[in-house]
């Protein structure tokens, strides 16, 4: 297994729709697997393959509380789909690694379902609420493109984007 780079915003990769995965090959599986030992490094609760600078439409979620004492749960979805969503809405503080060190309140719908291929290539759908609900749409948004932070109000997306610039300016002239 392999430690992958994480992306941090702004970055065009970030902006970028993912392709379906046509076959489910060795490939696909390494690189889940890659981003699980990616993800649980980081530490995150869940990581999409465009955050990983990979063109292709792959999502891993682990929502155990390990600290806790729960068993480690991870989860693999490819060509995850949105099939349903509630009218009901719910609000989550979200986070996610590739835009670290900010947390906002991100109002979305409660539930959804969602349809996506296991590891040997068959359909499962899994539907859910609260914190799963959340973390799926969160990792299918960037599949398409988008981070949790085009959810919040123009202004606050601004100033947070101009902060992880000047982060990332920092970063460039530690030696
Ligand atoms: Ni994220």
């Amino acid at each position: 297994m392999a430690k992958l780079k994480i992306l941090v915003a702004p970055d065009p990769l970030l902006k970028q729709k993912a392709h379906p995965v046509t076959e489910v090959t060795d490939e696909i599986r390494t690189i889940l697997d890659d981003m699980l030992e990616t993800m649980y490094a980081a530490p995150g609760i869940g990581l999409a393959a465009t955050q990983v600078g990979i063109d292709k439409r792959l999502v891993v979620m682990d929502l155990a509380n390990t600290e806790e004492g729960e068993e480690p749960a991870p989860m693999k979805f490819i060509n995850p789909e949105i099939i349903s969503l509630s009218e009901e809405e719910a609000v989550l503080e979200e986070g996610c690694l590739s835009v670290p060190e900010f947390y906002e309140d991100v109002i979305r719908p409660a539930k959804c379902k969602v349809k996506a291929l296991n590891e040997n290539g068959e359909e499962f759908i899994t539907e859910g609420e609260g914190l799963l609900a959340a973390c799926l749409q969160h990792e299918i948004d960037h599949l398409d493109g988008e981070l949790f932070i085009d959810h919040l109000s123009r202004v606050k997306r601004a100033m947070i984007i101009k902060k992880l610039i000047k982060i990332k300016k920092h970063q460039t002239v530690k030696m």
